[in-house]
């Protein structure tokens, strides 16, 4: 069976759009949680824990590394983790406006609506928790680069439905897969526990309702628009994945920017930690056919294949 042909197979297994956001209605109604009130933000952060496991630090086994004091590499994953919550932000904006887009057309009476409407109010509280975090960790000025914020102006306001979800799913996907592991690990800051559980927990519907919808999206291509389609998917996974850590956080913590940039982009471990972020999102868009062609190349450069 081709790749398009599999695709489309597993397309007519999936439910009717309005069951799928009925179903994740529910489950909205039943878990959303407002971190303004659910997190507390006055606590102190404590010193002598780690923001995330250091084994997925990108300097993490390298020799910069072992120069660096404990005080310092956890001072390092407080700072990774605040550039990691602002590609959040980057990109859950990104989302908001193509939800808003995407809902445009559709039946105002839907559940279809309806469910898009409380995805983009989670997003919204997503993003307002992600700043007040990054703000305690002092890094709420990290943020992708220029020409990488220009390109996600562009793909918000061009993306066609497949773009839509299956970039909105790579985003996702790799930022939780770190969170669970961060929400599980009682040894680290407990205010990250709490950030990453609220946000698996309702990211969970979020991915569902993506997956479902590519499926549906993408047999409506033909041969141009997958193409296409492809090629787009590969610049944003490109565009994302470099942009998770800004090199003003190792300034942040006394290093030298060009060499802790060097050291990360050489360093295999950080690559691994690359690869079980998106190993998930990998399986989902191969069972699609969405990496393909020219834009492999990219996937290859942002060494999550
Ligand atoms: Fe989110
Ligand atoms: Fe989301």
């Amino acid at each position: 069976m081709s790749t398009a042909s599999a695709a489309d197979a597993t397309t007519s297994q999936v439910p009717d759009r309005e069951l799928t956001a009925q179903r994740l209605l529910r489950t909205s109604a039943k878990h959303s949680y407002d971190p303004a009130v659910e997190i507390d933000w006055d606590a102190p952060l404590a010193p002598d824990r780690y923001f995330f496991d250091p084994r997925r630090s990108s300097l993490y086994g390298t020799p910069l590394w072992d120069r660096m004091s404990e005080e310092q590499r956890i001072e390092l994953t407080k700072h990774e983790l605040a550039s990691l919550y602002s590609v959040g932000i980057w990109f859950e904006t990104i989302l908001m406006q193509m939800l808003v887009r995407h809902i445009y057309d559709r039946p105002t009476g839907s559940a279809h609506a309806r469910y898009g409407w409380t995805e983009i109010a989670d997003e919204c509280r997503h993003s307002v928790m992600f700043s007040r975090a990054a703000e305690k960790f002092g890094g709420s000025e990290y943020r992708p680069g220029w020409l990488v914020h220009q390109l996600g102006r562009l793909f918000k306001t061009t993306s066609n439905g497949t773009l839509t979800f299956a970039g909105t799913i790579y985003v996702e996907e790799i930022l939780d897969a770190l969170q669970r592991e961060q929400m599980a690990d009682e040894s680290l800051q407990p205010i990250v526990q709490k950030v990453s559980w609220i946000h698996v927990v309702e990211e969970a519907r979020h991915i569902r309702y993506a997956r479902d919808e590519t499926y549906r999206q993408w047999p409506r291509l033909g041969r141009l628009g997958r193409a296409y389609s492809r090629l787009v998917l590969a610049i944003v996974v490109y565009c994302a994945t470099i942009s998770l850590i800004d090199p003003k956080v190792y300034a942040a913590v006394g290093l030298d920017v060009k060499e802790a940039v060097a050291a990360a982009a050489a360093n295999p471990h950080w690559r691994e930690t690359k690869q079980f972020a998106a190993h998930k999102v990998i399986k989902f868009f191969n069972e699609v056919g969405l990496i393909a062609g020219p834009g492999k190349l990219l996937w290859r450069r942002a060494g999550v294949l």
